[in-house]
């Protein structure tokens, strides 16, 4: 074990010690192989090792510019007496993924854990930035509990086409349906493809990146203001440095992870999701991540304690603005002081800085009253995530009224039901199918299991003829995800899903189904008789892909009320690793 050489500081040795301390053939081995990299003797004196968990990859978009995200945290690690070491981990690019980045969310937080755990690190900063990085870093952190601390990479600039602001991916949604209805031409839609994405960064609406890096900042994670700086604002690498100076600090004060994560950091986030708008996918990340700390933190927890929460800020998909305009405005900082103001933050809850959260946020501003709205001017009165109950969704099923139309929320219509997404793409736009504004849409089989790995289909695009007449919005429902950044009246995460034999799949077309939001409802008007019935002539779907792991994915992941995680990555695994490689 460690020797008088790796007691840096007289403080107790850290767990690279067992790795860099010993004077003996095993140090010899953990030493020279990294000597090779041009480090000189001191930095194996038992200083803090600083893993940089890096998802940078040229198919990762809106991760692609980390390596040099990477190099400003180094700095201030170097400045405080630590060693970083930057280590490739499975880096989930949201756009390219298929079937969908989220059957490989698990798997990437699999990769973390063990990389952390296996490798000589006492601290790790977690670069963060596209959707699935976020929460698949902290999950894997959380499960090995050491010091760790989020660093994201930023949202884009504001996309610009011809006369307007554009945001990523909820204009995708908005030309996708112009084109549809014949409002605009296929070659302006081709042509708004560069203005959208213009700079180095990830999506730069309230999508599910712009949520998770906000949910970092509001668990506590992250340095104060971190989500909302744009990723080519040099006050970006400014908080890459701080964030390398503040993990030395970490180590030394043994500020584990679980000493942060704590219920009342997730009842503030989901707080702060509702003030800002976000992501239902912020739902799903959440309850996976309290499930790697193990705390006490469940879906109907968003319904308790967002239901009052007023969404404060104005951005797309909900509003009007973008991430570079909530920077300028005060970003998440203002937000949470909001909050804190009308008595809707636990205010001790602790942070990396050391400080409390309060102390962190209670003497920030906010600039723009347009873009972070006051207190009793909000965006929507009722924000947060309504979660849905009845006998279509027994184990719950959420919906964003932030993005939804008011008038829909109440809404009893007849199903239209699609099997699966093949059947829904094969069938939407028959001009001889059934539909009307009136109807709601029902899809099945894009769960967990059924997809696999509930794709953002949730807001399945509306039958042509429905767009022709200017409607823009129909109640739909599924056990799918939407991505954050789209919007509508959509009952998305129903659960169980169809694929696990929920009630969903026994959903026909012509039964009547009442969507009561106030009362948070979902019912499906067909007795438990004829279900029992349907239920007998119902197997499940084939598996897309035999062996490798999807099937290993298929056997084991929760459903979406648990956070999808595999079931047996629940937990804490702790850090030790009591056996060497020789
Ligand atoms: Fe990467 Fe939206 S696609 S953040
Ligand atoms: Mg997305």
């Amino acid at each position: 074990m460690a020797d008088d050489a790796s007691d840096n500081n007289n403080k107790k040795p850290l767990r690279s010690a067992a790795w860099f301390g010993p004077h003996d053939k095993d140090g010899f081995l953990h030493r020279s192989w990294m000597r090779n990299q041009g480090l000189p003797d001191h930095v194996f004196d038992g200083r803090p090792v600083i893993g940089i968990c890096q998802t940078f990859s040229e198919l990762t978009p809106c991760n692609a510019h980390f390596r040099k995200l990477a190099e400003h945290v180094k700095r201030g690690v170097w400045e405080m007496g630590g060693f970083p070491l930057e280590f490739p981990v499975f880096s989930t690019g949201e756009t390219n993924l298929r079937p969908t980045a989220m059957l490989y969310r698990n798997l990437a937080a699999m990769d973390v854990e063990e990389a952390i755990r296996a490798n000589p690190i006492d601290g790790v900063v977690l670069l963060t930035g596209c959707d699935k990085t976020t929460p698949s870093l902290l999950m894997g952190a959380a499960s090995c509990d050491i010091p760790a601390v989020v660093v994201s990479g930023g949202p884009m600039l504001n996309g610009r086409y011809q006369d307007q602001t554009i945001g990523s991916g909820t204009s995708v949604w908005q030309f996708d349906a112009d084109v549809k209805a014949g409002v605009i031409s296929l070659q302006q839609f081709m042509e708004a493809e560069a203005g959208q994405s213009r700079s180095a960064g990830h999506c730069m609406t309230m999508g599910t990146a712009s949520t998770m890096n906000s949910m970092a900042e509001a668990l506590g994670m992250s340095l104060t203001g971190c989500a909302a700086i744009p990723a080519v604002d040099a006050r970006r690498y400014v908080i890459a440095h701080m964030t390398g100076r503040r993990i030395v600090e970490m180590v030394h004060e043994d500020l584990r992870i679980s000493k942060i994560l704590t219920r009342e950091n997730f009842l503030n986030a989901i707080r702060v999701n509702g003030a800002i708008g976000g992501s239902t996918n912020a739902v799903i990340h959440l309850l996976a991540i309290a499930g790697r700390v193990g705390i006490q933190f469940e879906l109907k927890d968003w319904d308790e304690f967002g239901r009052d929460v007023p969404t404060l800020v104005d951005l797309m998909p909900s509003g009007r603005f973008l991430m570079e305009d909530f920077y300028y405005a005060g970003g998440v900082p203002a937000v949470t002081r909001a909050l804190g103001e009308n008595g809707m933050l636990f205010k001790d809850a602790p942070t990396v800085t050391g400080k409390s959260m309060w102390e962190n946020v209670k003497n920030t501003a906010n600039w723009n009253p347009e873009v972070i709205r006051a207190w009793d001017n909000p965006l929507v009165k009722q924000g947060g995530i309504t979660v849905l109950k009845g006998n279509l969704a027994p184990d719950g099923a959420v919906l964003k009224p932030s993005a939804a139309t008011p008038e829909l929320m109440q809404h009893r219509g007849r199903a239209v039901v699609f099997e699966n997404i093949e059947h829904y793409k094969a069938r939407v736009d028959d001009p001889d199918l059934d539909i009307d504004e009136t109807c709601i849409m029902v899809l099945k089989n894009c769960g967990p299991k059924g997809y696999p790995g509930m794709a953002e289909v949730g807001n399945m695009a509306l039958p042509q003829k429905v767009l022709k007449k200017g409607v823009r919005d129909m109640v739909r429902i599924s056990d799918a995800r939407m991505s954050g950044t789209a919007y509508g009246t959509v009952v998305l995460h129903t659960a169980p899903e169809a694929a696990a034999g929920g009630p969903l799949a026994l959903v026909q077309d012509g039964d009547m189904i009442e969507l009561d939001v106030a009362n948070r409802r979902l019912h499906l008007e067909v007795s438990d008789e004829v279900l029992a019935e349907r239920r007998k002539l119902w197997s499940p779907p084939e598996p897309t892909m035999k062996g490798g792991y999807q099937s290993l994915y298929v056997q084991h992941v929760m459903q979406a009320d648990k956070g999808a995680d595999l079931d047996f990555l629940v937990g804490s695994r702790g850090h030790a690793v009591p056996r060497d490689s020789h």
